[in-house]
């Protein structure tokens, strides 16, 4: 499957030889053995790499065990059976005594104005995590309890986050772009007895009253019978609570000592937020008379981490649930390899900790490995377009991992916000999301990389909790575009429609064949729903649900979804999460929404709705129906464009054709294959009433 050679064309790039020297994996020859031992003896390969790693009891039952194969019965993935472990001891614990890597940086905190920042020890990170762990104990949280996290990016959600994990509890992070209902859908869900929150943030210059989200949130899910019992509030803005006035001092965060009250960073703050005193309870109140000693919960490999929801095409979110050994293995391992780290490296992703890539890439898998990372709270055109570059210049960043759509973003000021930094410290760079274009590629490495840092394009999803296809950086060529190869464990396959394995240069369904350490052990609470979605289409596989290429090299293209899932700038969203938000308008009788081509975003929405009799399609409604989807779901979902549909293609039985309707949104007069059209005329109409499209 792996061919024996790379690639020698010219289209084709390759590392240069300060990448390759001393590099972990230095030629394609050493992937090739590497990855062959992987998975043929996955015992060997991954029983060395837990060696690294704190085990409380060793391995005494089978090394892997599982069921792909629904027919066979249940589905499931058993590692290193009877070892136990906790992760935030091997993130923190480990480095700091083991390693002696106390006093070295875990994070450089970069905040939403340039002159706020701070930074943090993994010493000072270990101490801040008891304390918090404790407090969590001290609120009755126990192992197995869910705690919901919805936080800016600041270092306090690091610290919750690790500190569920010392004793076991459960987090499920919810991003802080997310509106109240969906954070309450997700709360509801799991059942979290607690929530952590901050008073607000800044993104750009706008401020977010996160507080007041959180608070409309705890209300619905009150409405729905269910009492979150505690509300713990971090305050990152310094609102004062009785009145909802600002502190008057305007002075940066400079102490990492998260249980001070922090200072106020704008004199000119007037967020309001309301005080429950029977809910409510500030974060370092709580965290000034706790102690920073906390002996870790041991936990079963198998033993649930966390929870992330991610759009499901029913609409309903999935609480895609990751294990404990699994997912410390292959973050761990796919961070040194894909990163290619060394211990001097600075390293920042980008990311937002809301979405995987924050747990797997800004967490877990560089805390693993005892690394220097950037956490950065702003956005990449706050004060200016530069802020990117200049970050890399501050604090001389190696590695540097964001979303396609950030570069598209930033290739529309041209090269000169770049050029005015020097990213001299650069090596390595990567990409994360959704497919990227060819275009913005070669500007990445250009431009951004001055052609000398390879790009790591890399395939992956919340469900595998880490990399799956992609390069390493000085063993696998570069193509424009392409993931490239397998991560070690991984064994792709691609199908035709009736589930066959498609050799050589091929197109199809993108498959595993089986589990890698981190494959998502079950949807929380519902592992029906689990197993139909992701085991069901293809007995004896794991379904992405994306479609790919091979071409005659062996390398692989990600074609985008093939399921009834958009992606918004590298956000999964579902056709049926955003109709039924728009449904609920008393003016719509039925909505259907396709994806269509955006310059930045990749993807945006294009909803077709059509209305109740008695209701005109007028530029205010068009309003009410984007803010509704904004209100329900969150600023991502936003739909760019909302077109009068007063009929529907459908197919006789009733199912909307959605391929016709992308193909009215692009204005592409050739339908294709209409013939299950139940009712031809609408079409017309369709095309008359088309938005304006960018
Ligand atoms: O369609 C693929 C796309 O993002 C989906 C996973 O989204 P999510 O679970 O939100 O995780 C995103 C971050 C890992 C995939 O099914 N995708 C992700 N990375 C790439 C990609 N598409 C093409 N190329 C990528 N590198």
């Amino acid at each position: 499957m792996i061919p024996d050679r790379a690639p020698v064309e010219k289209d084709v790039y390759h590392a240069a030889p300060e990448v390759v020297n001393g590099a972990h994996v230095p030629n394609f020859q050493k992937y090739k053995e590497l990855y062959l031992q992987s998975i043929q003896n996955p015992e060997e390969f991954w029983g060395r790499i837990a060696k690294e790693y704190y085990w409380k009891t060793p391995q005494t039952g089978k090394f892997l065990d599982y069921n792909f194969d629904l027919s066979k019965g249940k589905i499931y993935t058993k590692w290193m059976e009877g070892a136990t472990t906790n992760i935030c001891y091997n993130l923190l614990d480990r480095n700091v005594h083991q390693k002696k890597l106390g006093d070295k940086i875990a994070f450089y905190w970069e905040g939403n104005d340039p002159e706020d920042c701070m930074q943090v020890t993994y010493k000072e990170l270990l101490k801040q995590v008891c304390k918090f762990a404790n407090v969590l104990r001290s609120q009755g949280v126990k192992k197995g309890d869910r705690v919901s996290v919805y936080m800016p990016m600041m270092i306090e959600s690091v610290v919750v986050m690790l500190a569920c994990t010392r004793i076991g509890a459960i987090h499920s992070v919810v991003f802080a772009g997310f509106s109240a209902e969906s954070l309450c859908e997700r709360i509801l869900d799991s059942h979290c007895s607690l929530l952590v929150t901050a008073d607000g943030f800044y993104r750009g210059d706008k401020p977010i009253n996160l507080k007041q989200i959180a608070d409309e949130a705890l209300r619905k899910c009150r409405d729905r019978n269910f009492h979150v019992g505690r509300c713990i509030v971090v305050k990152h803005l310094g609102v004062t609570e009785a009145t909802g006035a600002t502190d008057e001092t305007c002075t940066v965060k400079a102490s990492s000592d998260t249980s001070q009250s922090p200072p106020a960073k704008r004199s000119c703050y007037n967020l309001q937020i309301t005080w429950n005193a029977d809910v409510d309870i500030w974060w370092h109140d709580l965290m000034k008379g706790a102690s920073d000693k906390c002996e870790p919960e041991w936990c079963d490999f198998e033993d649930p981490l966390f929870i992330l929801y991610t759009s499901g095409s029913t609409g309903k979110p999935k609480g895609v649930q990751h294990a404990v050994g699994g997912y410390l293995l292959y973050t761990a391992t796919t961070f040194k390899y894909v990163f290619d780290y060394k211990p001097d490296d600075v390293y920042w992703c980008t990311a937002d900790i809301g979405w995987i890539t924050g747990h797997s890439y800004i967490v877990y898998g560089p805390l693993a490995n005892g690394a220097t990372s950037v956490m950065f709270e702003g956005i990449p055109t706050y004060p200016n377009v530069s802020r990117l570059w200049e970050i890399i210049d501050k604090y001389k960043v190696t590695t540097f991992y964001t979303a396609p759509t950030a570069i598209r973003l930033l290739m529309k000021y041209g090269e000169e916000p770049v050029k005015k930094f020097s990213r001299k410290s650069l090596k390595i760079l990567g990409t994360v999301g959704e497919p990227i274009n060819p275009e913005a590629w070669l500007w990445y490495y250009n431009v951004v990389g001055n052609s000398k840092c390879p790009i790591m394009d890399t395939f992956w999803q919340t469900e595998t909790g880490g990399h799956m296809m992609t390069p390493l950086p000085a063993a696998i060529p570069l193509k424009p575009g392409s993931a490239t190869f397998p991560f070690f464990g991984v064994t792709p396959a691609i199908l035709n429609e009736s589930g066959e394995e498609l050799e050589g240069v091929a197109e199809g369904y993108l498959v595993f064949k089986t589990p890698w350490p981190s494959i998502m052990r079950t949807i929380y609470g519902n592992h029906q729903r689990f197993e139909t979605t992701y085991f069901k289409r293809f007995p004896g596989y794991f379904v992405t649900g994306d479609g790919c290429k091979r071409d005659k090299d062996g390398y692989y293209w990600i074609t985008g979804r093939i399921d009834d899932m958009l992606n918004v700038s590298g956000h999964l969203l579902s056709t049926a999460e955003v109709e039924s938000a728009l449904i609920e308008h008393a003016a719509v009788a039925e909505a259907a929404t396709v994806s269509h081509p955006h310059p930045i975003k990749g993807e945006c929405l294009y909803c077709f709705v059509t209305l109740r009799d008695g209701h005109e399609f007028t530029e205010t409604l068009v309003t009410e129906l984007k803010d509704q989807v904004r209100e329900k779901i969150g600023p991502i979902a936003t739909p760019d464009y909302v077109q009068n549909a007063p009929g529907l293609p459908k197919t006789r039985s009733g199912k909307i054709m959605r391929r016709i309707l992308r193909k009215i949104a692009r204005n592409e007069k050739d339908l294709g294959d209409t013939s299950t059209l139940a009712d031809g005329t609408v079409i017309e109409e369709l095309f008359k009433n088309r938005c304006r499209t960018a």
